[in-house]
């Protein structure tokens, strides 16, 4: 199988994400959210003009095989209000945050996820930033990949009380965090 081409999203390019993005959480998440709650994501968050306008301040990566668009990494800077976040540990300062990572069905378990999400963590490596995501807590292949790529778990993130109401036993986001790797040269052991 060809490695997909990953590459930031250009303006043209989202119309085709978004319809990937519906696709994607109409797909995956049928079972955990009613059809009142995925039309008000689809109808929301996950629309044209929603991602147009989070195209202004976030990052679109997406991942294609002979053109055709497979999966789409978002990136942006991690602005859930510190008390909404409970974190053990400090994050570095401009902290990036994995929004969302999606694959098409028909095209998973190919390594797509994996070469978006190296992609997405170069990004936080060149910016010198710790990356951040939630997932949910059921979504362990989505946890996998995260841990494969140096994510560990690091708490959880508190959700306004009806946010998740429509999900069957399924309200706790864990947060990952892949931390950046200190640059900073260890000072010289000094001389005895
Ligand atoms: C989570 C998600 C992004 C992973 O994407 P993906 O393209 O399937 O990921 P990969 O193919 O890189 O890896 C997934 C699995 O396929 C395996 N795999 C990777 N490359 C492979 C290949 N060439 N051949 C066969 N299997 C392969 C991996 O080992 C991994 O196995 P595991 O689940 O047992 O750990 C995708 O499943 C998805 O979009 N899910 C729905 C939305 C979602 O939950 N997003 C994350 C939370 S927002």
């Amino acid at each position: 199988m060809n490695a997909p081409r990953v590459e930031r999203a250009r303006r043209a390019d989202l119309p085709e994400l978004a319809r990937l993005a519906q696709t994607v959480h109409a797909h995956s998440f049928a079972d955990l959210l009613s059809p009142a709650a995925l039309r008000r994501d689809i109808e929301g968050p996950l629309s044209a003009w929603h991602l147009r306008m989070q195209a202004r301040s976030d990052l679109f990566l997406v991942a294609r095989r002979k053109g055709v668009m497979l999966g789409l990494a978002q990136v942006g800077v991690c602005d859930t209000p510190a008390e909404d976040l409970w974190l053990p540990c400090m994050l570095s300062p401009g902290a990036l945050e994995l929004r969302r990572i999606y694959v098409l069905p028909t095209a998973q378990g190919q390594g797509i996820g994996t070469a978006l999400l190296e992609a997405a963590v170069e990004v936080a490596a060149q910016a010198g930033a710790d990356m951040l995501l939630d997932v949910w807590a059921g979504n362990t292949s989505a946890q996998r990949l995260y841990a494969c790529a140096g994510f560990v778990f690091c708490g959880n993130r508190m959700l306004p009380p009806d946010t998740r109401a429509h999900r069957r036993g399924a309200s706790l986001d864990l947060i990952m965090i892949r931390r950046h790797r200190d640059r900073i040269a260890r000072p010289a052991k000094a001389l005895d």
